[in-house]
């Protein structure tokens, strides 16, 4: 998820991309990357618990167990307290995902009362900045700094794996940016570089899988390549790429959209320059009104303002017809191809029925949304068919397509 403060900044980056060529890198240092394999790595599992991922960890002394909600598109960790409104209200709202009370930890250290995160989505949380001991994957970080949510509107905390400088304390208290848990992972030694891998599975697998320091050549289909991530006058704050073609099956979306670039619109094969943010916290994919539109037409999707979603046939999407059976995003070089099968989610609505259109065919939730004014997001109906490699140290996406259900898995 993104927070709300760096809107902006977004905006005006999606502004500045459109007019830009992109290019394509190889690995700037395929070796290194090969070596960073060889050396301390930290493998944990995720949970896909209804298309959100999870990682466990642990927090404080003695250690008390949290699930944690992976997001490469903020940078903080926050956890609930149990003694919040939220988690104190009827049913236990937080047990599923664990809680922190400072007072309970031997090694608890307060830092400031300033932590105030919101998320595009309207959720969010405030409170202190703390700092304590935190392991994830068996591998313990004697300090880390973190958010407690003494007011909170998600029952699950957020690990936040993005951009220091993407930071609240940085962007709302105008202050130094600190070491979050991949930066701080590096600072103690556990890992060599600040750089991950998530490898999230397919839809219907429950578990994936985020390699902190490397990466693990059996979970793509080689080659891996590299891709700047764009930045804002220099500075790198966000994962945001640029989109440079978009095909169902062989037919190019956007190609007679107001969004074509006009540099690139003389070459058909390269239609798009748009600036994407990587985004674990979002369960959607959000792009351009007009291509979405293009999209739900070609494939008979329904949209719903008030879901700001479409929905599609369950069973349509499934058995979809040949020249239309995935989606192609390509990023200057890499192409990353997605099944329908993977855009389409299974709704269960609160009375447990799952929707239906009006002549009573099941309605499943199509993967794809329109942005409206917001910023353009590939979320983990893109990301599941990626093996993407977040390389802070030198501001490079790695992207290759995903091996699914690779049968090397490694619990931590
Ligand atoms: C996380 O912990 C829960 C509760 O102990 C367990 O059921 C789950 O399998 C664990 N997930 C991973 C990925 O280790
Ligand atoms: C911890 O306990 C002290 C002393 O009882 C209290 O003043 C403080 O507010 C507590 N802090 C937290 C974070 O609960
Ligand atoms: C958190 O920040 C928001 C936006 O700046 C503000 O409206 C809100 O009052 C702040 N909350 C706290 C508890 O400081
Ligand atoms: C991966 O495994 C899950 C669970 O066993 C299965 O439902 C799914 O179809 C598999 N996906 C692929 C692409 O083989
Ligand atoms: C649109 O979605 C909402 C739920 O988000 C649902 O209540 C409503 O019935 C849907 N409308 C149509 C026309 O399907
Ligand atoms: C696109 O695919 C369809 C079948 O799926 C085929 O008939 C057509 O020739 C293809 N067009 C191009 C330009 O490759
Ligand atoms: C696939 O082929 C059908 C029949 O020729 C056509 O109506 C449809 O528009 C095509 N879809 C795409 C995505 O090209």
């Amino acid at each position: 998820m993104k927070p709300v403060s760096l809107l902006a900044i977004a905006a005006a980056l999606i502004q500045r991309v459109t007019v830009l060529e992109t290019q394509r890198r190889a690995p700037r240092n395929p070796a290194h990357r090969d070596k960073l394999r060889k050396r301390a790595t930290l493998e944990v599992g995720l949970d896909n618990e209804e298309t959100l991922y999870f990682i466990n960890g642990t927090i404080g002394t003695p250690p008390r167990p949290v699930r944690l909600h992976i997001d490469t598109g903020s940078s903080d960790l926050w956890v609930n307290t149990p003694a919040s409104k939220l988690c104190a209200s009827g049913g236990n709202p937080c047990a599923y995902a664990g809680t922190y009370e400072a007072n309970s930890s031997s090694t608890y250290e307060y830092i400031a009362s300033n932590f105030n995160i919101s998320y595009v989505d309207g959720s969010g949380a405030t409170g202190d900045y703390v700092a304590d001991t935190v392991s994830i994957g068996n591998q313990r970080l004697n300090r880390l700094q973190f958010g407690i949510g003494y007011s909170s509107t998600n029952a699950q905390g957020i690990l936040g794996v993005g951009y220091p400088l993407n930071e609240v304390q940085v962007n709302r208290a105008r202050l130094a940016p600190y070491s979050n848990l991949p930066a701080q992972l590096v600072a103690e030694g556990v890992i060599q570089s600040n750089a991950y891998s998530l490898w999230l599975n397919d839809l219907d697998a429950n578990t994936g899988n985020i390699l902190f320091g490397g990466v693990d050549a059996d979970k793509y289909i080689p080659p891996l390549q590299s891709l700047p991530i764009e930045s804002t006058t220099g500075v790198h704050g966000e994962f945001i790429i640029t989109l440079t073609n978009l095909h169902l099956g062989n037919r190019t979306i956007g190609r007679n959209s107001d969004l074509v670039n006009p540099a690139a619109a003389g070459n058909i094969n390269n239609p798009l320059a748009l600036a994407v943010l990587l985004d674990t916290g979002s369960s959607l994919t959000y792009l351009p009104d007009d291509l979405v539109s293009e999209l739900y037409t070609l494939l008979g999707a329904v949209y719903n303002a008030t879901a700001n979603a479409a929905y599609i046939a369950c069973s349509a999407a499934r058995n979809p017809p040949p020249n239309a059976s995935h989606l192609t995003f390509t990023f200057s070089a890499p192409a990353i191809r997605v099944p329908l099968d993977e855009l389409v989610l299974d709704l269960v609505t609160s009375a447990g029925v799952r929707p239906t259109f009006a002549d009573g065919t099941p309605a499943c939730l199509f993967g794809i949304a329109p942005a409206g004014a917001g910023t353009y997001v590939l979320g983990d109906t893109f990301l599941r068919s990626a093996y993407v490699v977040y390389d802070l140290e030198n501001h490079e996406i790695a992207l290759a397509p995903t091996l699914f259900n690779t049968s090397t898995f490694l619990a931590a």
